[in-house]
C-alpha cells in the first residue's frame, strides 16, 4: 500500500523522481505526476487504466503561471480565472509547445486549474512544475473524495497519498472554454453556471455524450458504480423493485416518498445543494458496497450545483 501522510517535502521529492502521488484538492483527490515528464505521465494512464485519448488537467500554483504553459487572451476566461482561482474551475486554453502532447492527447488546447487546497498549493510551490492529475479512481468509476477511497482502489499502484482530509466541494471542477468565440461549459462541476454567468456573461452548454467527445471524461457511462443504479421517480422505482433489496439515494423531502425502504441515504435532509454535492460520491460508494442488489435515485432540482449532481447521476445510471 502507498504511504499516507502530510509531508509535502517527501511528496515533492517523489514527484520530481517521476513517481505518482495522490493529492487532495477541494473538488476530488487527484492522481498526480510531473506534467513535463512524459514517463511519469504515462504511469498515470497505466495506474488508472485510462485510454490515451482522454487528456489530463494541469494543476498550477497560481494565475501568473498560466503564461508558462498556455495563452490566456480571452477577457472572459481571464476574468473567470481572476475571480475563481484557486477554485473548482478548469479553463481550456491554447497550449504552448512545452506541454507534452501526451497530456493533452494531441489536442491543441490544454486544461488548466489552480486547486484550492493549502497542502497541494504548498506542494505545487515546492515542485515548481505543473502537475498533471486526473481524479484518483480507476477509469470510469466514481471519483474519490477521501484519502481512504484512493488507498482502497489505487494504493498498490502509487507511492504516496498526501492526506488533506475529506474534500470540501466533492464534485470535479467545472470545465470552461471558448468555441467559435462563444463561452462554453464542457463539463458541469463544482462551480455553478449561475456563478460563471455573473462574472463572464452568458454561457452555452457543450456537455458531450457521444463516444468521441471533446472532453472524453464525458463518456455516457462515466462516474459509474458497479451496481445497477436506476434514476427516476422514487415512489415508482420503489414500487417496481419492491421485491429486491434496494438502497435509495434521495434529497430533502424526497425521503418521505419512500417510507417502506430500509436503506436510505439522504444527500441533504435540509435540501442544501452544496451539502448534497459533498455527499454524492461518498454515498455512491457506500451504496455500491452495502448489501443492496440495486440503487435507486431521484434527480435533484436543476439549479446551481443540482445540475452537476444530476449530470453525474445520469452518467452513473443504467441505460436502455
Ligand atoms: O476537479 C477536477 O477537475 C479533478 C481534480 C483532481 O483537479 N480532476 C479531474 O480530472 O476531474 P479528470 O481527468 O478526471 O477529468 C478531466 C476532464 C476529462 O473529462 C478530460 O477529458 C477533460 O477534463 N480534459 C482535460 N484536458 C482536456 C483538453 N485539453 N481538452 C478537452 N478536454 C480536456
Ligand atoms: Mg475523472
Amino acid at each position: 500500500m502507498a504511504e499516507t501522510g502530510n509531508d509535502t517535502k517527501l511528496a515533492a521529492e517523489l514527484l520530481l523522481q517521476g513517481e505518482l502521488v495522490a493529492i487532495p484538492t477541494e473538488t476530488v483527490y487527484g492522481l498526480a505526476a510531473d506534467a513535463l515528464n512524459e514517463r511519469a505521465v504515462l504511469k498515470v494512464f497505466e495506474a488508472k487504466q485510462r485510454p490515451f485519448f482522454d487528456p489530463l488537467i494541469l494543476h498550477i500554483a497560481s494565475l501568473d503561471q498560466v503564461q508558462n504553459y498556455a495563452e490566456l487572451n480571452d477577457e472572459r476566461l481571464a476574468g473567470l480565472a481572476k475571480t475563481f482561482w484557486p477554485g473548482p474551475l478548469t479553463l481550456l486554453l491554447p497550449k504552448k509547445s512545452n506541454v507534452p502532447d501526451l497530456v493533452t492527447s494531441g489536442l491543441p488546447q490544454v486544461a488548466l486549474r489552480v486547486p484550492d487546497h493549502a497542502l497541494t498549493l504548498d506542494l505545487l510551490r515546492k515542485v515548481n512544475r505543473p502537475l498533471a492529475a486526473p481524479s484518483a479512481n480507476p477509469f470510469g468509476y466514481v471519483s474519490p473524495t477521501e484519502p481512504q477511497h484512493v488507498q482502497k482502489q489505487l494504493g498498490d499502484r502509487i507511492r504516496y497519498v498526501l492526506d488533506g482530509g475529506p474534500c470540501r466541494v466533492g464534485l470535479e471542477s467545472t470545465i470552461v472554454g471558448i468555441e467559435i468565440d462563444r463561452l462554453c461549459i464542457f463539463r458541469l462541476g463544482g462551480l455553478a453556471i449561475e456563478e460563471i454567468e455573473k462574472v463572464a456573461g452568458p454561457v452555452e452548454l457543450r456537455i458531450n455524450n457521444s463516444s468521441n467527445p471533446k472532453a472524453p471524461g464525458q463518456l455516457k457511462n462515466h462516474y459509474a458504480p458497479k451496481k445497477a443504479l436506476y434514476l427516476g421517480d422514487l415512489t415508482q422505482l420503489a414500487q417496481i423493485y419492491k421485491n429486491k433489496k434496494v438502497t435509495a439515494i434521495c434529497f430533502g423531502a424526497q425521503q418521505n416518498q419512500i417510507p417502506g425502504l430500509s436503506s436510505i441515504l439522504n444527500l441533504s435532509p435540509s435540501g442544501d445543494l452544496q451539502e448534497a454535492a459533498l455527499n454524492l460520491f461518498r454515498f455512491l460508494r457506500l451504496a455500491d458496497e452495502d448489501a443492496s442488489e440495486l440503487v435507486i435515485a431521484n434527480p435533484l432540482p436543476e439549479q446551481g450545483l443540482g445540475r452537476a449532481i444530476n449530470d453525474r447521476l445520469r452518467r452513473a445510471a443504467v441505460r436502455d
